[in-house]
Order: structure tokens, then sequence, then C-alpha cells
């Protein structure tokens, strides 16, 4: 079933239960400056969940284009895209738990004729605020779905929005997952096995967190779903991934043509200049035209990226035209007005990869000759790239950490923002994301890449050093030096002493040293690189106290204040970054818990 049929089967399905179809609200938000983008179905709709009215009645359905940034160096591995679409149904106050999940269920089995033997849920586990789902796994069960294909999870996978920390309306939700493996479904659900995909949240919305943390109830109990178009076609089709589908393989192919290459082989830099295109097309049509400022400049760096990945495949100005005719085609039916606003949405893009083809080339050889004679780039020099030649702050990031060097994000991005006049500062701080971001969360996950650094270097060796480290709310990721894939020993070995350390519930404080002075307290941090030619003093985090030191490192924090507010620690994942370099993707909490719970 191709996309196009899909939505429509969706649509008439829900209709046809007494829904409204409403149309897609605009990707970029009306009155909500909090956020640069709409993320989910729910999010145009959040004044109707707290109560008001809704004009088209309390059963809507829709398909609503999303834009997800939080994750847009994950694109090109075969599952991140920035813009996608999200069918949903929504009660306003109707119908709750028990009817939700029922027609869910006829939708997959009865109108799309899903094998039950192929689904697989989750619901709400329980906790201090909410108790256990029980009402919704009953539902399951008396439809067909064996209690052994239900998994009971917490706040962090079914709760939603996840983790339920910040305040507004929320609730449990139950997810529905799609076994695409060849051979026959294990008889259990296991939610940590990749070929369990999740395909469908149903969200139970009956509360309202205040900010001072109290779970009220909303003044009427709703429904909210969402199901990815992309990657509910690409599993039911049978296909790998997305960038399978017909909604990818025309723009790929054009790219291909144009740069006489084949997708075997350049299969990153395929999907992201196809992703980026698509995401820009939306965008501007949307009105987001590429600027310096919030939604125009995520719009700039999404074609900038592009472009530099056109170039790397040796197309020069003027590949951006014919893929974006590609991807008007795949999305036509559902957007008219792409077709309509064809010529003016083409001129954007064309206008936008002109001005940057004009510096790109100049300004690559800039940065390779910053980078000679440092092994660096810094804060300032990235501001020259920007300035001059119109490098988005993110591009250079990665042109570094193409040459396998580290960058730390925090000083150079504060140093690149001093060099910006005040009003473009705000913007800055806007889509820093990660570097705004001192949430707790954050700090726990930062405070694990020491615990992590350490426990690397005392399982392997103390030629692992840090070669990059990116955190976001939900993981933490960490580049480090070693030339071989880690045995799953070795991987327990070093979780057994991260776990150990947050059970001693450590102190984490700090001092400021000359670099000499952190040198011979045993600090590790990154001497080679920038640090070793700074005159002033340097921060050095401490893990534990002067009769037990466990980890000492230079940086600049911020930390918790005690390792116990970990949690607990396990590794997601290791895996080749680049030539002699490993990658750990590692969570904390609850998250973790599970993790090590479910190998018993
Ligand atoms: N709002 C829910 C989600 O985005 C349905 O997953």
């Amino acid at each position: 079933m191709t996309a196009n049929e899909f939505r429509k089967r969706y649509i008439d399905f829900f209709v046809s239960k007494g829904h409204v179809e409403i149309p897609s609200a605009s990707l970029i938000p009306e009155n909500d400056p909090s956020v640069l983008f709409t993320t989910a179905g729910m999010h145009p709709l959040v004044p109707y969940l707290k109560g008001e009215k809704h004009p088209a009645g309390n059963r809507l359905v829709d398909y609503q284009k999303c834009v997800r940034t939080g994750d847009v160096d994950e694109v090109g591995d075969e599952t991140h895209l920035t813009f996608f679409e999200m069918l949903g149904n929504w009660s306003l106050g109707d119908y709750f738990k028990a009817e939700s999940i029922e027609m869910s269920y006829e939708f997959l089995t009865s109108e799309l004729k899903i094998d039950v033997s192929k689904l697989a849920v989750s619901v709400f586990s329980g906790d201090d605020d909410v108790s256990r789902d029980e009402e919704s796994a009953a539902v399951w069960l008396k439809l067909g779905i064996p209690e052994a294909r239900i998994a009971y999870l917490g706040k962090e996978d079914n709760w939603w929005p996840a983790g339920g920390k910040h305040p507004g309306p929320q609730g449990p939700d139950t997810e529905i997952f799609y076994w695409t493996g060849d051979e026959v479904a294990p008889e259990a659900f296991d939610p940590e096995n990749a070929l369990w995909v999740e395909i469908w949240n149903n969200v139970f919305m009956e509360y309202d967190r205040t900010p001072e943390g109290e779970y009220k109830p909303l003044a009427q109990k709703n429904v909210d779903t969402g199901m990815g178009l992309e990657r509910t076609v690409a599993v039911l089709q049978g296909k790998a991934n997305v960038y399978e589908t017909e909604l990818f393989q025309p723009i790929i192919s054009v790219i291909e043509s144009i740069s006489s290459s084949t997708y075997a082989g350049n299969e990153r830099a395929m999907r992201i200049i196809a992703d980026h295109i698509r995401s820009s097309l939306m965008l501007i049509n949307d009105g987001a035209a590429p600027s310096n400022k919030d939604q125009g400049y995520i719009v700039r760096r999404l074609v900038r990226r592009a472009v530099r990945q056109l170039l790397n495949l040796g197309v020069e100005v003027g590949g951006v035209e014919p893929i974006a005719i590609a991807a008007i085609d795949t999305l036509a039916e559902a957007y008219p007005e792409l077709v309509t606003k064809k010529t003016e949405l083409i001129e954007a893009l064309k206008n936008e990869e002109a001005k940057f083809g004009k510096t790109l080339k100049k300004g690559l050889k800039e940065f390779e000759k910053m980078f000679a004679s440092a092994g660096h780039v810094s804060g300032e020099e990235a501001f020259v790239l920007y300035s001059t030649f119109g490098f988005p702050l993110e591009l250079t990031e990665e042109l570094v950490r193409e040459k396998g060097a580290d960058v730390d994000i925090d000083t150079f991005k504060s140093e690149f923002v001093k060099h910006q006049d005040l009003s473009r500062a705000g913007a800055g701080q806007k889509f820093a994301g990660g570097l705004a971001d001192h949430s707790e969360e954050s700090m726990k996950l930062h405070t694990a890449t020491h615990l992590l650094h350490k426990a690397l270097r005392m399982v392997l060796g103390d030629h692992v050093g840090q070669k990059g480290s990116n955190i976001t709310q939900e993981r933490l990721r960490f580049d480090f030096s070693h030339d071989a894939k880690m045995t799953d020993d070795q991987k327990r070995e070093v979780e057994a002493i991260v776990n150990e350390a947050i059970s001693k519930d450590l102190p984490m404080t700090f001092q400021d040293m000359t670099v000499e002075e952190a040198k011979e307290a045993g600090a590790i941090g990154l001497f080679e690189d920038k640090y070793a030619q700074m005159e002033g003093k340097v921060k050095v985090y401490t893990a534990g106290d002067d009769g037990d030191v466990f980890s000492r490192e230079i940086c600049g924090g911020p930390h918790v204040d005690k390792t116990g507010k970990l949690g607990a620690f396990a590794i997601k994942k290791e895996e080749a970054s680049s030539a002699g370099i490993r990658r750990i993707k590692a969570v904390v909490g609850d998250k973790a818990q599970q993790i090590l719970g479910s190998r018993g």
C-alpha cells in the first residue's frame, strides 16, 4: 500500500467512526513562541485538549505535518527524519481507553488485515503518581493480545510527553508494535528487540501537570493518537527503512542521476540530501524562508547541509532544483499547494543554494587551513566561517567531527555567540538546544559521561580518550579512541564499574586549577587539544572525595552534586564511529534499570 493510499484509508476509517477530518496545521506554530515547530499531531490541539470547544466537534482525525530537529545529526541513518507526517485521531472528552484501543485494533486487523500474531503492545506500569494502567491491559487481553505480548513500562516509555516532567496536558499511553522479522514473531514481546517496531501511540490525556509537579485531572478525558506515516508504510510494505519507500525512492533516483553515483555506498549523504530538501520545502511552504533567525535559520542549516553533501557527491550549484521537483511530486497529492506554489518554493531554495554555493568551496579551503594549523577550530574561527563564508555553526562542528577531532561544544558555542550581535545571540540560544539545556536530566547524563570515560580507561586501557560527546534529554553519546569492537564482557564490566560509582553516591565537586596542576592531580581531559594552550585556570571536576577519588576530569560542567542521582547506568549500543573511534550510547535512571532488568 502506498503512502497516499494509506493516508486515505486511515482518514476514511475514522470518518466512518464519527470523526471529522481537519486539515494539517502549519509547521510553524501559531501563538506559541515556546517551540519552533509543530512536532506532533496534538500540538495544534492543546487548547482543545484543555477544554476549549473545537469547531469541528469532539472526534477529529487528520494527517499532521511535523518537524523534529533535535536529532538532526542522526539523519542519514535508517530511522531519523526531520520532516514527517503523523496520522492521528482524537477524542476531546468523548470516548476514552476502551473505544480508542478497540478502534485501533479494528483498523489494524480488519481494515489493514494485519495478522494479530504480528502485534504486541506496551502499557503504563504505574508509579508513585499514577497507578498501573490495568484498564488498557484488560481491553487488549479481551481483544486477543496474549499477556506475554503486553509489556509494562514506566513514564519514559508509556507516558506522553515522555517522562512526564513538563507541565501541561499529559497521560499514560499504550503503544502498538509490529513484528518486522522474517522469522515467526516470538511468543513474548521484548521491547528491546528492534525487530518490534512501534507504529502507533494512543495517549490517554487525563492529567494536567502543574508547574509544581502535581498531576491534576484535566477538565475532560482526551485521547491523542499518533502514527508515523513514513515508518508505518515502510514496515507494512516490508521495506527495510523509510528511504526504500516511494516517498523517497524517486528523490534518491534524481540524486543518483545528477551525481552519477549510486545510492549503494552513498546512503548517508543521499538520505541527508533527500530528507533536508524535503523538509526545507515543507518549511518554506509554511512561511519559513531561509534566514538568520529562528525557523528560517533551521531552514538555512538544512539547505546548506544538503548543498555541502551534494558537493561531496560532485554536484555543484544547480542540483537542488531537480531534487525539489521530485520531492514535490511525492507529496503533491497530500499537499496540493506545493504544486500551485512550485515556482516560488523552488526559487527560494535555488536562491539559498546559489548564495552558499558562492562561498562553500572557499570556506572549505579556509576550514582545512584552520584545522591543519591547530588540529581544531576555535569558536572565533567558527565565527569567521559563519560570517564570511556562510557556514552555519553546526556545519563547522560536523566538519570537525568528520576529521575525528573533538569539539568542546559548550566553549565553542559560547565563544561563537560572543561574536554575534545581541539580537542574533537570542536566535543562537534557541537553536543551541543541548547547550542551553541545563536540565537535571542532561546534568545526570553529563556526570554519567565522566564515569563512563573513567571506566573505559580502567577496562580498555589508557589509550582511551574522549573524541566527542553529545547529550540529549534521552541519552548520552560518547566517542572515544579504541580500535576494536568491545566484547560483551568488557561492556558489562564497564557498566558494573559505573554502577558501583553510582551506588557509592560519590560527591561531584570542582576546583579551578592551572593545566599543570590538573595534570598533577591526575585529571583526564583534552590536554593535546585546546586546553594545553590555555594560560588561565581550568575547571576540574572530581567524582569522589580525597579518600576515594573515582575520576577527575577537565570540564566546564554543570554536573549533578551526587552520583547517586543517576540511579543506574546502562549501555544501549556500542558501535564504530570512524576509523579507530568507537561510539557508545548509554542511558541512566529508569531507562537503564529496564535494560539491566531485562537482561535478568
Ligand atoms: N502525541 C503522541 C505522540 O506524538 C501521540 O507520540
